[in-house]
């Protein structure tokens, strides 16, 4: 399994492990056993094969350094989570300071301060009208606690019936059973199928190759497949269903950009039928798009948001749902001592999170970062687009500070084009994220426009040698 210079078995000291001891990345690299480590969503016998090219060891700014001391643009801002670069020194000094002054509290009867101020500071910056926020600290459980609070919310108000949610074929919302059950990758779900929550229905996703490619921004065409969730709707009658989960940008099925008016359309039925509607902005949160929900560049506002990644710029776990006020206001019912929620996890709104989540929202501010991805968009555009005509570029696609070029399927197997395209890359100084046939960028909003025109110079180049 272990190959090139890492270690297969023994076990190094403590002090052997300690990377800021070690100058030379080879020898950090030989000290490594990679045997114990299973990785999530990778390919582990590949990574073992040849560990030391995915291996990082450093990382500062826009950049990562692996263990064959090869920098690597980071084109993805890790797993679309780091828009402000690696190391930022605001985000180490508040971090810093926090574990100095509070390191822990728990969230369940007391709280923290930081974390406190954390909400109202997140509440402000959420459309208007979601202005109740719970912390969690991931995508995944912020999307399994908005779906707990859509069914306890139907039943607090006296429909308690309203039980089934519909999610979106395509649609990734983490890996919690709720999450999968709710999501539509079907690499994520034929595993786990006896899992998953009942009841549950999917809309149609909205991306169709023969009528879309290459659009620019927003498809034209795909509006209408949002009236499927009328017939659902017929199927099931409105009074079994308590919400619609869909990401407005679909991610990590490689950047599925919402057709123009799809979103408005469904805001529209699930009104009309008393049906919660949850955007899951785990990606789109905090500027992704250019503002600081997706839900308000496309003007349509839903009735919770999810969050994670991006609030704290990657560096401490954090998620969270961002609720109406009538939805918190059902819940404060009953006995005036009892626990309205019975949900929430031990390092919930944990205080190191909500210190790195202030100091990340300090610097998209005062460097108006959101401005900055606006004025960044249309040259990531142009860029990407001028992938079009290159070898095997089916499609691409792109949105605020995202993109993505689809790659015709190779006869070496599903996936195979775009995982050696990724893995050259990682020799070649660009890190960036395949899904299926689709390679996804994301990076920093911090990043330079001749750092954006490198990064898909350096992809051109890959995508012409996998030719
Ligand atoms: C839209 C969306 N929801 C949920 C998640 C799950 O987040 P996490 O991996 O933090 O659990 C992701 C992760 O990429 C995501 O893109």
């Amino acid at each position: 399994m272990c190959s090139g210079q890492f270690r297969c078995g023994g076990r190094a000291t403590f002090q052997e492990r300690t990377m800021d001891q070690v100058t030379d990345t080879g020898a950090l690299a030989r000290q490594l056993n990679v045997d114990p480590y299973w990785a999530p969503f990778t390919s582990n016998r590949r990574f073992k094969a040849d560990p030391s090219d995915r291996t990082m060891i450093s990382a500062e700014g826009c950049y990562f350094t692996n263990a064959n001391g090869v920098k690597l643009f980071d084109g993805s801002s890790g797993l679309w989570c780091t828009p402000l670069g690696h190391s930022h020194p605001r985000i180490v000094e508040a971090v810093t300071k926090q574990v100095r002054s509070l390191d822990y509290a728990p969230s369940f009867q007391v709280a923290s301060a930081t974390t406190i101020q954390l909400a109202e500071r997140v509440a402000e910056m959420a459309p208007e009208g979601l202005n109740r926020v719970f912390f969690a600290n991931s995508g995944s459980e912020a999307v399994d606690t908005a779906l707990k609070i859509a069914m306890g919310y139907h039943r607090l108000t006296g429909n308690a019936t309203r039980t089934r949610f519909i999610g979106r074929e395509k649609g990734y919302h983490g890996v919690g059973f709720g999450g999968m059950s709710v999501g539509g990758i079907v690499a994520n779900r034929k595993m786990f199928a006896p899992g998953m929550v009942n009841g549950v229905d999917h809309l149609p996703h909205t991306y169709d190759q023969s009528k879309m490619a290459f659009s620019k921004g927003q498809p034209a065409w795909g509006a209408h497949l949002a009236d499927e969730l009328e017939r659902i709707v017929a199927l099931h009658d409105a009074s079994t269903i308590a919400a619609v989960i869909v990401e407005p940008m679909q991610g990590s099925a490689g950047v599925i950009v919402p057709p123009i008016g799809y979103l408005e359309r469904l805001r529209e039925i699930c009104t009309k039928h008393g049906i919660l509607l949850i955007f899951d902005e785990v990606i789109t949160g905090f500027g992704r798009t250019g503002w600081a929900f997706a839900a308000q560049r496309l003007g349509v506002v839903p009735d919770m948001i999810t969050f994670a990644k991006a609030i704290t710029n990657g560096i401490i776990p954090m998620g969270g749902v961002i609720a109406r006020q009538e939805i918190y206001e059902a819940f404060m019912s009953g006995p005036p001592a009892a626990i309205e929620f019975c949900h929430g996890y031990t390092y919930s709104g944990h205080p190191m999170a909500a210190a790195a989540a202030h100091a990340t929202l300090d610097v998209y501010e005062e460097e108006d970062l959101f401005g900055r991805v606006r004025a960044l968009e249309p040259l990531m555009e142009a860029e990407f687009h001028s992938l079009k005509g290159e070898p095997n570029v089916v499609d691409v696609r792109n949105f605020g500070l995202t993109a993505a070029v689809e790659l015709s399927p190779s006869a070496a197997g599903p996936s195979m084009r775009a995982l050696s395209i990724f893995e050259a890359g990682l020799k070649q100084g660009l890190y960036m994220r395949y899904t299926g046939e689709s390679l996804a960028f994301s990076p920093p909003f911090i990043s330079t426009e001749q750092q954006i025109k490198d990064m898909v110079a350096i992809l051109r180049k890959l995508i012409r040698d996998a030719a």
